[in-house]
């Protein structure tokens, strides 16, 4: 058992319903155990014909309750008193029917007359097929459990069991960990949402070629990484890159500007900070070849091409638009003042500039900023794109506690 953990001593509830993820919460109920947590897992009854409540019972050394209305167990620790004890509660698995009388307040069975009881910081990791996941309503069950402030962990995309490949696969029982480590270490960022755009978009031209640039994605995520361990809640919107997602963050993969655009606005709602890191195709062909262009004469000089949608100058004019919007400028020559431009054209509060010249900054583990404001700029010794990021999310959480503190944006 680790003393120095973050979890030690803490009361956690580990709700578990009927998915085949169910194997992975075993790992979950140990890992807490050895974290130093005292874990009592509520399991609904579609769980039990996965995983027996005796494999729990002997990981956690704890009684597994799984139903409301047992004389026994309601004479020992009643429901009530169960909510009252817990520090947390995390569901993981959660199905789609789970999520569905969660956010509807039901209190049919154990797991979710806890829920509505208890007054700690709640956790979910989504665990369903991708339709489901897709779904509008799951969706709409999920949007009401954010807006109660409901910490969601994943879920990830992948091949499912049921043969699918897409998302809606239980995150890593590792990222579920990390992701609550992050939320209950309360650090400044705690509660908030940080969306996070990032790499380049690939524009297609047919099938084998499209438009792109050299954005390798590594200031995004270490920006990612950085607004994790500051406690926020992360989206991380990103084209095509070759990086792993951080741990605790919810990775959503597109291809082109457009399909960027489409995953920002779907979840801008609930988003406090918006950083756009991305090097978005400003262009792209105006029609993509369904066959594999030959080298005619006509076909190389007819590339007709046409404007992308400018995604953080749409997120700046937004109803939705966030308290902070941060943008990034890539020049290379009068950097300060292309910046700046940008800053105001694009309706941004701040800019991060910097200089891309001599292939510089892109693809490279170190970089030099300017952190540009409407009333002056201030000039960044060289470091690591990670110390950076560090940095960067320090001074932008300032910046929007401020504002949360003044009321200017709310
Ligand atoms: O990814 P790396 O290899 O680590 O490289 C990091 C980086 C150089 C990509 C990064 O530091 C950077 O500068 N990102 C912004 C690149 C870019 O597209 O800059 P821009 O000046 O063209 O765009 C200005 C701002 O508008 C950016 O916030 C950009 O995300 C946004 N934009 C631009 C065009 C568009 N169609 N939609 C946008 O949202």
């Amino acid at each position: 058992m680790s003393q120095h953990s973050w979890l030690n001593q803490k009361r956690v509830i580990l709700g578990v319903t009927g998915g085949i993820a169910c194997y992975k919460a075993c790992e979950i109920a140990r890992e807490l155990g050895r974290l130093g947590a005292d874990v009592t897992v509520v399991m609904t009854k579609a769980a039990t014909a996965f995983v027996t409540p005796l494999t729990f019972q002997a990981l956690t050394g704890n009684t597994v309750r799984h139903s409301l209305l047992d004389p026994k167990s309601e004479a020992g620790m009643g429901h009530i008193e169960l909510a009252r004890w817990a520090d947390l509660i995390l569901v993981a698995p959660c199905t789609a029917n789970t999520i569905a009388h969660l956010a509807r307040g039901d209190a049919t069975d154990l797991l979710s007359a806890l829920w509505l009881a208890a007054d700690c910081p709640k956790a979910l990791a989504p665990a369903m097929n991708q339709n489901m996941w897709a779904n509008p309503a799951t969706q709409a069950n999920l949007e009401t459990l954010r807006e109660r402030h409901t910490l969601m962990i994943g879920p990830d995309s992948g091949l499912q069991a049921c043969g699918d490949v897409g998302l809606g696969r239980m995150s890593e029982p590792s990222i579920i960990l990390a992701a609550l480590e992050s939320q209950l270490q309360a650090g400044p960022l705690a509660g908030l949402t940080v969306m996070i755009t990032a790499g380049p978009t690939h524009e297609p031209i047919d099938p084998v070629r499209y438009l792109t640039n050299r954005s390798s994605g590594k200031m995004g995520f270490a920006i990612a990484r950085a607004a994790v361990r500051l406690g926020a809640r992360v989206l991380l919107v990103s084209g095509p890159v070759d990086l792993d997602t951080p741990d605790g963050v919810i990775h959503i993969a597109v291809e082109t500007a457009r399909d960027m655009l489409e995953a920002v606005k779907s979840t801008l709602k609930t988003v406090d900070l918006f950083i756009g890191a991305a090097a978005v195709c400003d262009i792209r062909p105006e029609t993509v070849a369904t066959h594999k262009l030959k080298k005619t004469t006509s076909n190389l000089s007819m590339l007709a091409l046409i404007e992308n949608p400018d995604v953080i100058h749409q997120v700046a004019l937004s109803e939705e638009r966030p308290r902070l919007v941060v943008g990034f400028a890539a020049e290379t020559e009068m950097i300060e003042t292309h910046a700046r431009r940008k800053l105001e054209d694009k309706g941004l509060d701040f800019i991060i500039a910097n200089d891309v010249s001599n292939g510089q900054i892109f693809n490279a583990d170190d970089t030099k900023i300017q952190l540009v404001s409407h009333s002056h700029t201030e000039e960044w010794p060289q470091g690591s794109k990670e110390a950076i990021a560090e940095q960067l999310m320090q001074r932008l959480s300032e910046s929007l506690l401020e504002r949360t503190e003044n009321g200017t944006k709310i």
